[in-house]
């Protein structure tokens, strides 16, 4: 099935990601097609090992259950100490972008192999990471994935210093002259969007927001129209 939205998107527009850990799993095709009639963007599959964070989420079947059966590109977010060991499932299960974080292991390594396998980059960064962590990184990037709660769990709040560094890390994709995109992962409301689209976000993820509302699709026009208070 050919994709819809691209990584990077082309069409200038910010990119909403909803996030599946929050969706009913009972239902998970519906939930899918309801926010992608509804205008998202991408998917975002959040993978945790219970190292990297306390929790543990999805495998590689995930995303093969959902390749093919969505025309969302599939954003897989691993949250794994040891990345190298499974972007080879995740590509072959059809991940579009296969996001690492700064502080895993063998980060270097993990995006030349993503990129080996013909699949989109990103690099993720905790909200108490230095924005310049991504430096060594920005040739091998498609994105940047700034967090804005500490990973493992969906439904926390935006921490406030975010801004600062989605601020920081926007300057510096800028300054290099690439073209990589700034995703934003972790309280995002209605409220919270356009803090971080005034910050430089270019993507926003957003799971409890979207999925624990009574109309997902309804939430998630919502977080598209929110505009920045004045
Ligand atoms: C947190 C995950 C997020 C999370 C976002 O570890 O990376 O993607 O699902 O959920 P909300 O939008 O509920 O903060
Ligand atoms: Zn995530």
């Amino acid at each position: 099935m050919k994709k819809t939205s691209q990584f990077p998107c082309v069409n200038g527009k910010i990119s909403i990601a909803p996030s599946i850990l929050s969706a009913d799993l009972f239902c998970l095709g519906e939930e899918v097609k309801r926010v992608e009639h509804a205008g998202a963007d991408w998917l975002h599959v959040d993978v945790m090992d219970g190292h990297f964070v306390p929790n543990l989420s999805f495998g590689p079947s995930i995303v093969r259950s959902l390749n093919g059966k969505t025309n969302l590109a599939l954003d897989v977010h691993l949250m794994v100490e040891r990345p190298l060991l499974f972007i080879e499932p995740f590509a072959k299960a059809g991940a579009d972008l296969l996001t690492v974080h700064a502080e895993a292991k063998d980060v270097s390594a993990a995006l030349a192999k993503i990129q080996a396998l013909g699949v989109k980059t990103g690099l993720s960064i905790k909200p108490d990471t230095p924005a310049t962590s991504i430096l060594p990184y920005l040739e091998q990037l498609d994105l940047v994935l700034v967090m804005s709660v500490q990973p493992g769990f969906g439904g926390q709040s935006f921490l406030p210093q975010a801004i600062k560094q989605i601020q920081t890390v926007r300057q510096l994709i800028d300054r290099s002259g690439r073209k990589i995109w700034l995703e934003v992962d972790g309280g995002i409301n209605a409220t919270t969007a356009p803090v971080a689209v005034a910050a430089g976000a270019d993507a926003l993820v957003a799971g409890n927001a979207i999925f624990s509302s009574a109309d997902p699709a309804e939430a998630l026009k919502q977080i598209r129209q929110a505009k920045p208070e004045i």
